[in-house]
């Protein structure tokens, strides 16, 4: 879909507070898992973005009936897998929905899912998802552009990950809740989606130890009960908000946070000279009349830096005086909001996986995002600007941020834009 571009007009701070919505990468997965349980299940927390709609409309090809029940609010039930295939103009719409295989083949012993392909910043591997279930007894062969997968028998045993991967480790549980194996994994991610998603299994009645730990241990159980969950809050949004605080000099309050799941995010906010105070449920970060100091990034799997911030914190970077050094080797082609912000006046210089960044004015520029957190990258840039910034590709930017506009309006931000009129049903 084509939507109109966001016109900001920058140069001025943000005020006032902002919940955070509930966490998009734990939703999907979430939703994905409710597969598994042929009685109905209340989801709470669900933002409502494109890429919930997208998964929305793969459960619905594979059976799944749905129907929200509140702002945030999602009912739906499984009675049975009434198709076990995920066709490619699924697939390709979002990576993402590759973990149905897992789901699919607990479910009913077979499952085609298409390759999920790349995507705007380069090839995503899906290596480790098919080693794992091959190790735990599926057998999978690769067919035009599908892996077909198959079990005769629950998955039994133990596969240790080559290295952390979310959507991998996300696929694995999903393969070996149902049905008497006991399956290990080692070297897991302990990342906050993979945790919540756990969380929500047990609470159906799956036996899943090790939760946040390296090493899983899958029992499996016959069949998972209905229930209601809600969704943990989405740190990449918040850690976006609190990056858009910081390059404005601004003050912002941010509720609905976990803030131990920030931890990376506030730490490197405050090496920059930004104050972050912490309280349960709520973060404040106050930038004001603050010289701001660069710093150097590596990205890691949580509890490191997110790949998932890095365009934004590039963007903040690149309007700090002094040299930033930023590396993201969890995704070394994640780089296309450079060419953007060159033409915003950015001087980031690439090589490999490293930015070198020197701190500049940044001048108003029609730029276009070619992915979601590029696209929060842009906007950032055009805050710190007095000019009016247009920025296209907004599609984008509607997969991860809710009602973004209607919220950076909320801060006190000069946004124009006709709000995206979802198709939600
Ligand atoms: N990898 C492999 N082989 C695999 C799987 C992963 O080599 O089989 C590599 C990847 O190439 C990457 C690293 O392992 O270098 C980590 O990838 P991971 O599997 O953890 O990523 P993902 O599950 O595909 C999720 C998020 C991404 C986020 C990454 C990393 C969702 C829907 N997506 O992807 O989120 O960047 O974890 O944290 O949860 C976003 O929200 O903007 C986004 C892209």
């Amino acid at each position: 879909m084509q939507l109109t571009p966001l016109h900001i007009k920058g140069g001025r701070p943000l005020s006032g507070t902002v919940a955070a919505q509930h966490s998009k990468n734990a939703a999907l997965p979430v939703i994905v898992a409710s597969l598994l349980s042929s009685e109905k299940v209340t989801l709470h927390g669900i933002p409502r973005l494109s890429d919930v709609v997208t998964i929305l409309d793969l459960m619905h090809h594979l059976g799944t009936q749905h129907v929200w029940v509140g702002e945030n609010s999602l009912e739906l039930h499984t009675p049975e897998i009434l198709h076990n295939d995920a066709p490619y103009a699924l697939v390709s719409k979002m990576r993402a929905s590759f973990i149905v295989l897992g789901a699919i083949l607990a479910r009913t012993g077979q499952a085609t899912v298409s390759m999920p392909g790349g995507c705007a910043w380069g090839p995503r591997p899906v290596d480790q998802h098919v080693k794992a279930l091959r190790a735990l007894g599926a057998e999978i062969t690769e067919d035009g552009g599908n892996f077909d997968a198959r079990r005769t028998q629950a998955l039994n045993g133990t596969f240790a990950f080559e290295l952390l991967t979310v959507g991998g480790t996300h696929n694995a549980i999903l393969a070996s809740v149902l049905g008497d194996g006991v399956v290990t994994l080692e070297n897991a991610s302990i990342d906050t989606d993979v945790v919540d998603m756990i969380e929500f299994l047990n609470a159906l009645g799956a036996d899943i130890q090790g939760a946040g730990t390296n090493t899983l241990v899958i029992r499996g159980v016959s069949a998972l009960r209905g229930g209601a969950y809600t969704v943990i809050p989405d740190r990449i949004e918040a850690g976006t908000f609190m990056i858009m605080a910081a390059a404005t000099r601004s003050r912002v309050q941010l509720t609905n946070i976990r803030p131990d799941h920030l931890q990376a995010v506030s730490a490197k906010l405050r090496d920059m000279g930004v104050d972050v105070q912490e309280h349960d449920t709520t973060i404040t970060v106050d930038a004001r009349n603050r010289e701001l100091q660069p710093v150097n990034i590596t990205t890691q799997s949580y509890p490191g830096f997110p790949t998932d911030l890095q365009p934004q914190m590039s963007a903040l970077l690149a309007t700090v005086p002094g040299t930033s050094v930023v590396q993201d080797p969890v995704y070394p082609d994640r780089l296309t909001h450079v060419a953007e912000l060159h033409r915003m006046g950015a001087n980031i210089t690439v090589s490999g996986y490293t930015q070198v960044i020197q701190g500049a004015k940044l001048h108003a520029a029609p730029v276009k995002a070619a992915d979601l957190r590029a696209g929060a990258a842009l906007i950032i840039a055009a805050l710190t600007t007095e000019g009016e910034t247009v920025i296209d590709g907004v599609q984008y930017l509607n997969r991860g941020y809710e009602r973004l506009s209607e919220r950076l309006r909320g801060l006190g931000v000069d946004v124009q834009q006709s709000e995206l009129a979802l198709a939600m049903d």
